[in-house]
């Protein structure tokens, strides 16, 4: 299932003199505090539509203004130039205040982008005068716009029979201004962003994909076919490959479930072997979690279909790896199960032989994730890793503890703050959580090496016991980092932003960012 996708490119004509459908201008919200009276507040146009402006005779703030424009976040407000300008339209997009001196944050400029192209969704061809700045911040305030305006042009497919009249096609075309058009910085930005925001999407239709249509089988045969495209190394363990490696987690997990579990694994290499570094990524590829025996309530179960969002994300920021060519050698894994109650299902008191010879005491079936993680990350450390980063929506407790935005990250200092810094840069914030031994202390199993969950199934630091369980299965020369990405990884509101409904591909951006981090600075 494959959304429509929004094609962009650079321009440097007259944004006024642009034949699209619609013009995008950004518009700052101005609140000046006069020594006595009320805070007056104002519309400020931000740079980038000043001969968009001109063309309304200096009246277009007013205009926009009088039709409601405050240029708070998010804001859209259209106006029909009526032949003063050659679109029909422009889309006053607001950036909120504009900070002193200095030009919009790159996460402000992508919200505004994805806004503006979200809601001129019907509009064939549209042109972004958004305010860039030309200094050293140049590259990321685009990269910025780009991933904006092709997220926020996203639309899953979906399954409808009929046509739906009402539901407007995505913009199919987006042209950014820019001062030179030309310059290859500003395309390489460009071409990036097509790579990574195609990635993106990727994991979105990946996510928004429904659960029948994506069990383990399917989902292994859809991430090799787009990964063998792309030019990558797959291989894929089936069950019985699983069985003769050992991978005793992924096995427990799968076993409940009439479509067997998979591994599958795909390698980008760079020539020459790069810089000698070896990046693992890892991603939760649970195609459905009824919690299995340990069932859930029914209520928001569907969503459940949103538990392979980390292997949706790590196969998604491969594609991306492979058309960015990091000079790092890059092995993806995504362990792939359906989580199931039957006759065959695993059962709380199972003890599982993990792949790294572990054993694992079950106390919650629906603790399913870190069973099927701790075997790929153990494969992983065997296979030479030097960072791996693993991605799961893990835990509910990292709801309660970040909520729906920021994602929880453990493992070694190091690297998580590594991961804090990637999500700041990349609009995907992640906040470092600890691993206390209080809690390592709680997960004492008598029978085995360790609990699945602590021992007395008490929830106190939930989020936590996910990281502590994980970190057995990572061997001491490997920096590790957990992305715990329950709350980030699906979004159930309505859109916003370049959010839409649904899977919103986080931690894609993040992965690839470390990515490159790792290939530049080892
Ligand atoms: N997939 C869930 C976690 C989850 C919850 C993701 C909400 C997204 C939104 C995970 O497998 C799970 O069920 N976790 C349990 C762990 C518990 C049994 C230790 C949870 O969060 O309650
Ligand atoms: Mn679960
Ligand atoms: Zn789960």
């Amino acid at each position: 299932m494959t959304s429509p996708r929004t094609t962009l490119s650079l321009v440097d004509t007259d944004p006024a003199e642009l034949a699209v459908d619609a013009i995008v201008i950004g518009v700052h919200s101005q609140t000046t505090e006069p020594g006595n009276g009320a805070p007056a507040h104002a519309l400020l146009l931000a740079s980038g539509g000043e001969s968009i402006a001109a063309a309304f005779d200096g009246k277009l703030t007013e205009t926009l203004a009088l039709l409601g424009a405050t240029g708070g976040p998010g804001e859209v407000i259209k106006l029909a130039t009526l032949g003063t300008v050659s679109a029909p339209l422009v889309v006053a997009v607001g950036l909120g205040p504009e900070p002193a001196g200095a030009a919009p944050a790159p996460e402000s400029l992508r919200r505004a982008a994805g806004a503006a192209v979200r809601a001129l969704a019907g509009a064939p061809r549209v042109a972004l005068a958004l305010p860039l700045p030309d200094d050293a911040d140049a590259p990321a305030a685009l990269r910025a716009v780009a991933e904006g305006a092709l997220l926020g042009g996203y639309r899953f497919a979906g399954y409808k029979t009929k046509p739906q009249p009402a539901r407007r096609e995505p913009v199919a075309e987006v042209l950014v201004a820019v001062p030179d058009a030309a310059d290859a910085t500003a395309q390489a930005e460009i071409a990036r962003a097509q790579a990574v925001a195609g990635a993106v999407r990727t994991s979105r239709d990946w996510v928004n994909t429904a659960p029948n249509e994506l069990r383990p089988p399917a989902f292994a045969d859809a991430v090799s076919a787009a990964a063998r495209e792309a030019g990558l190394e797959v291989e894929v363990l089936d069950e019985a490959a699983l069985k003769a490696g050992g991978y005793g987690g992924i096995l427990a997990v799968g076993q409940g479930s009439e479509a067997p579990p998979r591994l599958v694994k795909l390698t980008w290499t760079p020539e020459g072997g790069g810089n000698g570094k070896r990046v693992a990524l890892v991603g939760k590829g649970i195609t459905f979690d009824t919690g299995g025996i340990s069932i859930k309530p029914a209520q928001g179960m569907w969503e459940m279909k949103s538990d392979m969002a980390g292997a949706a994300a790590v196969g998604a920021a491969m594609l991306a790896v492979a058309a960015l060519k990091p000079s790092v050698t890059v092995t993806g894994y995504l362990p792939m199960a359906e989580n199931m109650p039957s006759g065959t299902s695993y059962r709380p008191g199972d003890v599982i032989s993990m792949f790294n010879g572990k054993k694992v005491e079950v106390l919650n079936t629906d603790a399913e994730g870190r069973m099927v993680l701790a075997d790929a990350m153990a494969r992983a450390c065997a296979d030479g890793a030097d960072y791996l980063f693993e991605t799961s929506t893990l835990t509910g407790g990292q709801v309660i503890a970040l909520g729906k935005r920021i994602a929880g990250v453990m493992g070694t200092p190091e690297l998580c703050e590594r991961v804090r810094v990637a999500g700041d840069a990349t609009g995907e914030p992640a906040w470092p959580m600890p691993l206390p031994d209080d809690v390592r202390k709680g997960m004492e199993s008598d029978v085995a090496d360790i609990s699945q969950v602590n021992a007395g199934m008490d929830r106190a630091g939930h989020m936590l016991q996910g990281g502590v369980f994980l970190r057995e299965f990572v061997t001491d020369d490997v920096a590790w980092a957990h992305i715990d990405i329950a709350g980030p990884g699906y979004h159930s509101g309505e859109a916003t932003g370049y959010w839409t409904k649904g899977g919103t591909g986080v931690p894609v951006r993040t992965l690839v960012h470390l990515v490159e981090d790792v290939a530049t600075n080892g």
